[in-house]
């Protein structure tokens, strides 16, 4: 999986609670397609096996100075991203100070490969002034300090000092291995999801998006370099680690949020699935059901706003790269091609609302791509994840003034 596959990856585990996770981390990068490389602290060890690494990555881990000669320089050097979770308060006022008197301060020392910290302590060690000092040390070297999280600690207190999740550090490893990108530094606006409209305080109407497409847009965008603001309506899903998250509910609310993200943006992923009714008069207390079972009900509804069609001309005068979608259930391609000319879009996927497999509340996608030119390209079927960075490599390559400016 893009951009883990063959890469190699140092994960320095340091002795805290929260060295478990690492573990996890460990299992999500092979699953990736990394290699990982694994060093302990001798805190570590006591709270996590080597074994445990070993197992799953088939590899000796390591612990020791003086198990194999040279180690503390290869490990370093062969990384091509290190990775230091947990990172301990002792740990991180070691690597800020310079220290080389174990594996982990040695290899980290004389890797010359990014370095991610990810710190996991007690609140009030990280919030002390010398760890403080010392984080912001590492931070001006270079060093990318991701985390802490803040909520419930292994001692029953609460605050920042959580070591993220994995799910949030796998994402920020992708984005330091990520060297073949043209988005570093770009703005990206992404749309995700469902909208509601309101029938009364109780009651919407909405749609099957799941949000899914939109997520990974957003995440694969950011994993190269973007900054990404992702605007997405009510779901399950979780939100991808990485881009600025607006939470919106109506369809005006979205347009007011696209609005506000357009100003500075060079690209818009525009995968929402925008209400297209609403109520005339949604009603301001619950509605009653005063007829039998079976009568009709009338419900007066009209057509809300277009959200391509509202920033169109914005979005023309400021030169933005814009991918829409076309969901159809006949004459796909002609109806893509109208949209994408209608609505004002550089790029159209078209995606089937009938297919299994394809479209809303599915995990895969069969996307067909129709751009400004009328090429027609059909994708194969495909995780929506993997699809998103076909999706982003046509866009570098449709637009390599935009995204190398
Ligand atoms: N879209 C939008 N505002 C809406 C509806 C859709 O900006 N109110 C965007 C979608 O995000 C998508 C594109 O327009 O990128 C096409 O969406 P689609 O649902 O296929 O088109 P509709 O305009 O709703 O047309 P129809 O329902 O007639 O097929």
């Amino acid at each position: 999986m893009r951009p883990f596959d063959g890469r190699r990856v140092l994960l320095v585990v340091s002795g805290g609670i929260a060295a478990y996770k690492s573990a996890i981390l460990t299992r999500r990068l092979i699953e990736a397609g990394a290699g990982v490389e694994v060093i302990l602290t001798a805190a570590a060890e006591r709270f996590i096996g080597r074994v445990t690494f070993e197992g799953m990555t088939g590899r000796p881990a390591h612990a020791s100075l003086w198990d194999r000669p040279m180690a503390h320089l290869d490990l370093g050097l062969e990384a091509d991203v290190v990775v230091v979770a947990p990172a301990t308060a002792n740990l991180i006022s070691r690597l800020a100070a310079g220290a080389a008197d174990d594996l982990a301060t040695t290899a980290v020392l004389a890797s010359p490969a990014p370095v991610i910290v990810c710190p996991a302590m007690n609140t009030r060690m990280w919030e002390h002034p010398i760890t403080q000092a010392n984080v912001a040390r590492l931070a001006g070297v270079g060093y990318a300090i991701a985390g802490p999280a803040d909520g419930p600690l292994a001692e029953g207190e609460s605050g920042p000092g959580r070591l993220l999740e994995p799910e949030e550090i796998l994402p920020r490893i992708g984005r330091a291995l990520e060297t073949e990108t043209g988005l570093r530094g770009r703005k990206v606006v992404a749309t995700a999801g469902p909208t509601r409209a309101a029938l009364d305080p109780v009651r919407f109407i909405s749609n099957r998006s799941s949000g899914r497409m939109g997520f990974a847009l957003a995440a694969a965008a950011w994993r190269r370099g973007a900054e990404v603001t992702l605007i997405s309506g009510p779901g399950r899903m979780p939100r991808p680690a990485g881009p600025d998250a607006v939470e919106v509910e109506t369809s005006g609310e979205m347009l007011a949020a696209l609005e506000t993200a357009l100003t500075d943006a060079d690209i818009l992923l525009m995968a929402a699935a925008v209400g297209d009714f609403e109520p005339i008069d949604p009603a301001p207390s619950k509605i009653k059901k005063t007829n039998r079972t079976g009568n009709a009900f009338d419900l007066a509804l009209r057509t809300g706003p277009d959200l391509l069609m509202e920033t169109r001309t914005f979005r023309e005068r400021k030169g933005i790269f814009t991918l829409g979608f076309a969901l159809e259930t006949e004459d796909a391609v002609a109806r893509g091609r109208e949209k994408l000319e209608r609505k004002g879009m550089h790029l159209v996927a078209v995606n089937s609302a009938v297919e299994p497999g394809a479209g809303f509340e599915s995990r895969t996608n069969r996307i067909t791509l129709i751009d400004r030119n009328g090429r027609v390209e059909e994708l194969p079927l495909a995780q929506k994840t993997e699809l998103a960075d076909e999706l982003l490599d046509r866009i570098e390559a449709a637009c390599p003034a935009l995204v190398k400016k």
